[in-house]
Formats: structure tokens, sequence, C-alpha cells
């Protein structure tokens, strides 16, 4: 390949960055030769109630998988976030927040963010919330949202967060799976201009599951929202009634810090659990190399607090490095497709990190919207939740970078906790599409279908060889599950569900889902959740759904339904459908193609091969396979004859 295209690291990051080539090398040679002394000094970057004595206790055998780390330390995660950086920085900006509307904004310093953490974590506790109850929140992506995430930390109460795009049902299903009986939300959320109606979303979720006794709303919008009396409160009243302060909860390095849900190829989505020391270690020190993160640097991560990114990279990660976290509460077009570059001039952001869904939906635009800013305050551009393409990557350095800031396409899941392959970029040189190196400790494998670990250039499946600390312990009230879905398939080995290509220089090319995951402008889907959505629908008898290559969202969800006898397709249904999925799961799971079938490949034994429909909807029919197996070939025919036209 050499041909390939490779960008230098620029000399005055070499010289400025905390870790060069050679630095990289050493550092990692050392993780992984050494976890135990690797770790246990990287333990020293976070204050600790009571030290470690203990690094590293993980074992990955299915019969046990394991995974402890610093188990014998106790901390608080809000305490690292807020508390301790008070002598240095009480009078500091903690948080920057930009509102929907251009002309609405706001800072908190880390002394102010102290005292609305404090208030509302006795909210929670006025409301009966003690250690290891979880809270639900969900919330638009304002300040309290932030606030009242630290605040759970705080109480050692668990938090599980629900992106605010999720519908009723999808809300219902997470308070039943974590047994939550607090949630926190706002009256209305407010997206590109248009209103997002959070309580009577709340309202239609607690209708659903019993067991929920408090709802905390905090006013956005102060739009008049039904109040259940006893139920429902607005915070700033429950805020009035309680002290000033309130003081941390010694947690133990392994008790739970949040529970977030998650999809996977198969049944329900899983409560992902993480824990406090290990997390919040390897969001801090991620956070700290691979945005070479500086004091004073502004720092934006585009994502929605709802997902892992924001967890971990608006939250956690920046708050415990003492840095300018930018909160965003709209979107990338909205009032123009400049909007995102004006957020960086106005608040002069040095470091932007994003996702490639928004980059490719901007470049649609063309650069005039991108070159009327200035952008000059960015030094370095950051890239998650899908693959990039090198024509996005070689966009969002040329023009919005003005070739003169390194990305860091940083690949990771929210089961990971923190990023596990980018560059780093004062290190590494930057391939286009590539996410490159391992980080510390990391130890990517690639295998076959059998589980052979394969060397040298090559590509397959890939499995992480042992653990870090920020990965995710178990699933939440199913251990089982989560050594079933990462730890089973190749045993002795954490599974992460995506393949991956190595090339000669050891870089990592990360290609995808390899199982039936499907990743929609960066919102992870098992596909299994949009058919059991649609087959819900009382005029669906039978549904396949598959992910098909999209322009600008990476993939598009192409849906094959199969009617109850007597139903007739039409446009009508067909919008009707897809309406029907935006309000069972929320607006972003809604299917851009259906394709009514009166069939569906299967085997013989009744099973759909998928692998058939995945390559009718990438249009790739000529390239079938095997498909002798099938019941019914003559299905296939009309499947291809009738296949959805994607312009
Ligand atoms: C994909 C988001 C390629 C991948 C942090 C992974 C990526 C899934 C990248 C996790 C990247 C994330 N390059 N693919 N830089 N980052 N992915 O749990 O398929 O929402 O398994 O976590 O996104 O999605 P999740």
């Amino acid at each position: 390949m050499s041909d390939e295209k490779i960008y230098d690291v620029p000399a005055d990051w070499k010289a400025k960055a905390y870790v060069d080539a050679a630095k990289y090398e050493e550092m990692y040679a050392r993780s992984i030769k050494d976890p135990n002394g690797f770790w246990g000094e990287q333990a020293s970057r976070i204050d600790w109630i009571k030290k470690p004595t203990k690094v590293k206790n993980t074992t990955y055998d299915p019969h046990n998988v394991s995974i402890k780390w610093f188990e014998d330390g106790t901390l608080n995660a809000c305490y690292n976030c807020v508390d301790r950086h008070l002598p240095k920085r009480a009078g500091q900006t903690a948080l920057i927040w930009e509102g929907d509307d251009p002309k609405d904004d706001k800072t908190i310093t880390y002394k102010q963010l102290h005292e609305q953490v404090q208030v509302f974590a006795n909210v929670l506790k006025a409301r009966g919330v003690k250690k290891g109850d979880r809270v639900t929140i969900y919330m638009p992506m304002i300040a309290e949202a932030v606030v009242s995430i630290l605040a759970c930390a705080r109480i050692g109460a668990v938090h599980s967060v629900i992106f605010g795009g999720f519908s009723p049902d999808s809300i219902a299903g997470r308070l039943e799976d974590c047994k939550s009986t607090v949630i926190v939300t706002a009256d209305e959320g407010l997206r590109g201009g248009r209103k997002v109606p959070l309580k009577a979303n709340v309202d239609a979720a607690c209708d659903k599951v019993g067991g929920v006794n408090t709802v905390i709303v905090v006013r956005r919008t102060g739009t008049a929202v039904n109040m259940e009396p006893g139920r429902d409160f607005y915070y700033d009243d429950l805020a009035l009634t309680v002290p000033a302060e309130c003081p941390c909860e010694e947690m133990s390095a392994e008790d739970p810090l949040f529970i977030l849900y998650t999809s996977g190829s198969t049944g329900k989505p899983k409560g992902v659990l993480h824990t406090t020391g290990g997390y919040l270690l390897y969001a801090s020190m991620t956070h700290q190399y691979v945005f070479d993160y500086h004091d004073g640097d502004v720092y934006w991560c585009t994502a929605d607090v709802g997902w892992v990114t924001g967890h971990s990279y608006i939250i956690y990660g920046p708050l415990s490095n003492g840095a300018i976290s930018l909160v965003f509460e709209g979107v990338p077009n909205y009032p123009t497709t400049s909007r995102f570059w004006e957020v960086c001039d106005k608040h002069k952001v040095n470091i932007i990190y994003t996702a490639p869904t928004a980059i490719r939906a901007l470049m649609q635009g063309g650069e005039g919207p991108v070159k009327k800013t200035s952008r000059q305050s960015l030094r370095l551009l950051g890239s998650v939740g899908e693959p990039i393409n090198p024509e996005a990557w070689e966009w969002y350095y040329h023009v919005v970078g003005d070739d003169r800031c390194p990305i860091v396409d940083t690949w990771w899941q929210t089961e990971t906790g923190g990023i596990l392959i980018t560059p780093l970029p004062g290190a590494t040189r930057l391939k286009p599409g590539s996410a490159t190196r391992p980080f510390f400790g990391v130890v990517p494998e690639i295998v076959d279908a059998e589980g052979k670990v394969l060397e040298g250039a090559t590509s397959g499946n890939l499995c992480i060889a042992d653990s870090w600390p920020g990965q995710m312990r178990t699933v939440y009230g199913d251990h089982q599950r989560f050594i079933d879905t990462y730890f089973k398939t190749y045993p002795g080995k954490y599974f992460t569900g995506d393949g991956c290509r190595r090339d000669a220089d050891g870089y990592y090319w990360i290609t995808g889902r390899v199982d039936d995951v499907i990743n929609v402008s960066g919102h992870r889907m098992g596909t299994a959740e949009v058919e059991s959505a649609l087959v819900a629908h009382a005029k669906v008898s039978e549904a396949a759904v598959v992910g098909y290559p999209h322009d600008i969202k990476g993939q598009g969800i192409y849906a094959y339904v199969t009617l109850m006898a007597g139903e007739k397709p039409s446009e009508e249904l067909r919008k009707e459908l897809v309406q029907w999925v935006r309000k069972e799961i929320g607006p972003f799971a809604a299917p851009d193609l259906i394709q009514f079938s009166p069939g569906l490949p299967k085997t013989r034994s009744g099973k759909i091969m998928r692998r058939i429909l995945r390559k009718i909807a990438e249009d790739e029919f000529g390239n079938l396979g095997d498909t002798t197996t099938l019941a019914d070939p003559a299905v296939v025919d009309d499947l291809i004859n009738n296949r959805q036209n994607k312009k």
C-alpha cells in the first residue's frame, strides 16, 4: 500500500505534546509488560480516600469472568470531578453551555458547579435516594444534566441516563430493568428549534411500568406540563428546601458508578455496568493523552450525554482533569450549517470531538458555510462513533482544520468505557480512515472465525486479549449474559463485535460490526429491536432488518416486511410503519427503506438467512453465495425484483 496517504506529526505537536513517538512506544511496552506497575502508578492521577494496594485482578475465563481494578481503594467520582479542583480553579470555567438558540449561553465555574451539584444531591437525598439506588436521567443537553449526573455520583447513587430521543416504551423497559424509582427530566427539550416533550414521554413511560415514586422536573422551556401530585416536583421548588452542603459518599473502587443501556445483536438492550475507580482513571487518562489536554484549553465534545461518549468525554474525563468542557444543546445545522464553526469561534474552542455522520452531513453543504468562519482557535479534531471514510477525513482535515490540526479517530464502545484504539496527536502518523494504534494497556487481537489469532497484516474479528481499567464489569442483573455476549465466542478473549484489518505498519482499520448490530448516524441499534417493533404492528406478520451503506448516516435501516394474510402493501402503510417504529423506539430508529415481501429467505429449519438480505439491501445480489440450503429459493428472485431504490 505504497500510495497510501500518511500525515506526519507536525513539528510543534512533537515538541509540545505529552507523548511523542518514542515515549508512546516506551509507555506502551511497559503497560503491556507490567500492567500492575503501569496502572499502579497511573492510579495517582486521581484522588483516593483510601489508596488502593491492589491493582489488577481480572480473568476472562469463560466459566468465571471477573474484572476488578484497584479493588481495595475508595474514592468519590464527583469529588474528583469537582471538589478537588477548588483550591486551584474555583473561579475557572468548568462548563460552557451553548443553547440551541445562538443567543443562549452561560458559563459555570468549578465553584458554581460545586454549589449546584451539592444542592442537586441534597434534593435527591430528600426524595429518599441512597447509595446504590438507581436514578434514571432523561434530560436535554442543559447544565442540569451534568449536575444531576454528578449529584448521583456524589451520593453513590447509580445513574442510568437515557438519551432524550428514546420513546416512552424504551424508557419503560429501562426503568423496569434497573428498578429505578426516581427520574430526573425536564419539561421539554429544545433541539434545532423544535420542542421535545420529555416530561410527557416520562408520564407515558410511568403509565406502562409501576414503581416510580418521584419525577424531578427541571424547567427548560417553562411550558406547563402535567404534574402528578405527590410524584412530580419542579426542581427549583425542591432546591429551595434543602441545605447547601452535601458531603461526598466514600465509594469502593468497584462500586457501580452508572448503567448505560446499549443494543446488542439479540434481545433487549443490555445494562452496561461501569464501576468507579478504574472507569474514572481510564476516562481521565485517555482524555488527557488522546486530546493532549492542557490547562485552559477549551474542549468541545458534541455528543449527547445520553450516550457513552457524553459520559466519558463531556463529563468524567474532562472534569476529572479540571478541563473547560463545552455542552451544546443544539444540532449542527441550526440555525444554519455554519453553527458548529460559529460555536468554535464564539467560545474559542481548541479541541472539537464529533462524529463522522455530522461531518458527512456538513460536507454536503460544501466549503462555504465552513470557510466563512475563522476556526483559528482549533488545534485538534476528533472523530468517534463509526468508521470515518477517507473522503470525510480529508474534508475534516483540509476544510475544517485548514491542514493545521491533527485528527484523532478514536475507536471504542459503550462497553470499553473509554478510547481503546486511537492516534496520540504528538506521537502517531495519521492515515485517513484508520484508528491507528492501541492506547496504553490495550492488546488488540485479530482472530479468524475459528478464533485462531492472526499475525501481521491481516483482517478478521477484533478481540482484546486482556482487561483495561475502563472495561465494563457486568450486564446489570445478568452476569451470565455478560459472559455469553463477550467472552464465549472466542474463549479467553473479549470480543468486540467489530471487524478489523491490520496493515503492515500495525495500524488498525475498523470495518464495522460483524454481528446484527447496525450503526445509524453513530446511534447503535440491534436489528432485532427494530424487528420486534415492526412485528408489534397489527398488520405485520414478520420482519427482518439489515443495514445498508448510506452516504450520510453511515448505515441506513432496510426493513423487509411480510404482512398478515389479507393485508395489502401500500405507500400509506409504509409511512404508517415508519411512524410506528419512531413511536416504539425513537425517531432515530425509523427505517429508511421498507420492502414488502411475501416471503423471507429461510433455511429448512426456519432460520432467516440475513446474509442474503444484507446482500440484496447492498445491491450486491449478483453475489449471493450459497442459496441451496433455502427452503424456497424462489423467494430470492422476488426479493431482488422488488428491492428498494436508494436513489
Ligand atoms: C463503532 C461509541 C470505527 C464500532 C463510542 C463500535 C467505530 C461501536 C469508531 C460502538 C471508530 C465507534 N471507527 N468504528 N472510531 N468508534 N465505532 O457503544 O462499531 O455507541 O463497536 O460507542 O461503534 O458504539 P457505542
